[in-house]
């Protein structure tokens, strides 16, 4: 259940004037540009980190709008390459259209994902909420049988589906499977996801272990000390970490710029401190970075889509010590 005091944050802030969302989401958010984008990821890399880059933006009416992401993205590959950064991509399906033109928008990714081939790039497919579930999975699985096999989607520990569906890709891609393990940002109905905290935390950590047992690539998307010890121990058991190549006999052969077998995913802005000790001891940490004109539109949606992000950022700001950048 959602607090009284993040639903008060969340009440708050979204009637707040613009500066002061930006100012919050500065810290998020790498910027308006891509230059900002770029700016971000040259200072974070003098930390180790590597990076993955998502335009902000969402579900879009036309399909006009889709081809301002296509080309966006195109922009951002370029500019990977151009500054020579350790990074790949975070595409919204829906941004591309899969939801008001489901052909359409498998072509658009199918468009980019292949010229991300040819860059030895890789594409992860955010997963946006139940509505897009299904067809999100299905576009992965549809374009590794076209033999694009660098691209992968994200599941959400929160949901019920989520063991089933490991299953499902195990079975359909093999060595091949590579995922983003997230608890889900999206409060989706108890009929079909866990609600309370430690449901939450325990299936999610349950499918970090069936994702590392069956031998695919794992990025545990995390901020949360029960979910990253979970991870640590599991992979200790498992004989992977720094430093070793993936021992796992069903496992794929390391490829595009990815770690042995597993990676750390954080949001840009949090928790750093954690980010930089598990960077320190060696493992791969990717930092997601957001940018984009809609930096404000996409604030105050995840406010209001999960209203505990405006506990977390009011903590952030009131007792620092607790989550630094
Ligand atoms: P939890 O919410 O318990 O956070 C642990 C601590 O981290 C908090 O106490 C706070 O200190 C800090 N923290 C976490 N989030 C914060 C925030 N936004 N601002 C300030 N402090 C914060 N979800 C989804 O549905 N689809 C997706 O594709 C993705 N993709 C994704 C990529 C990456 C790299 C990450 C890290 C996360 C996602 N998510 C996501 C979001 C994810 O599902 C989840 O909502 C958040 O990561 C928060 O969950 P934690 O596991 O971090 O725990």
């Amino acid at each position: 259940m959602v607090g009284w005091f993040s639903r008060l944050v969340v009440a708050m802030t979204v009637r707040m004037p613009k500066w002061f969302v930006r100012w919050v989401s500065r810290r998020y958010v790498a910027g308006a540009t891509l230059d900002d984008a770029v700016a971000v990821m040259k200072r974070l890399s003098a930390e180790g980190a590597c990076f993955t880059i998502d335009v902000l933006g969402e579900e879009i009416s036309s399909m006009d709008e889709a081809k301002f992401f296509l080309d966006e993205y195109i922009r951002v590959m370029n500019a990977i390459n151009q500054h020579q950064l350790d990074a790949n991509l975070s595409i919204k399906p829906t941004a591309f259209g899969l939801l008001i033109n489901p052909e359409e928008g498998l072509k658009n990714i199918r468009t980019l994902v292949a010229m991300a081939a040819e860059n030895e790039m890789f594409v992860r497919l955010d997963m946006e909420d139940h509505r897009v579930t299904t067809d999100t999975i299905e576009v992965v699985l549809k374009l590794h049988e076209e033999g694009l096999t660098n691209v992968g989607t994200v599941l959400q520990g929160r949901l019920h589906r989520t063991i089933a569906d490991i299953e499902d890709l195990e079975q359909r891609l093999g060595m091949n499977a590579d995922y983003r393990i997230c608890k889900g940002i999206y409060l989706e109905p108890e009929s079909i996801a866990h609600t309370r905290y430690d449901e939450i935390v325990e299936a999610t950590n349950a499918s970090i272990s069936r994702m590392l047992e069956a031998g695919a690539y794992v990025g545990i998307a995390s901020h949360d000390f029960p979910v990253i010890n979970h991870a640590l121990s599991e992979l200790e058991k498992l004989g992977m970490g720094p430093g070793k190549s993936d021992p796992r006999t069903n496992a794929a052969p390391q490829r595009l710029a990815k770690g042995p077998g597993y990676e750390f995913q954080m949001l840009l802005g949090v928790r750093g401190p954690l980010r930089r000790k598990l960077l320190a001891q060696g493992h791969r940490t990717r930092v997601y970075v957001p940018y984009g004109e809609k930096w404000y539109e996409y604030s105050i949606r995840r406010l209001k889509e999960n209203p505990t992000i405006g506990a977390q950022v009011a903590k952030a700001f009131l007792m620092p010590w607790t989550n630094r950048p």
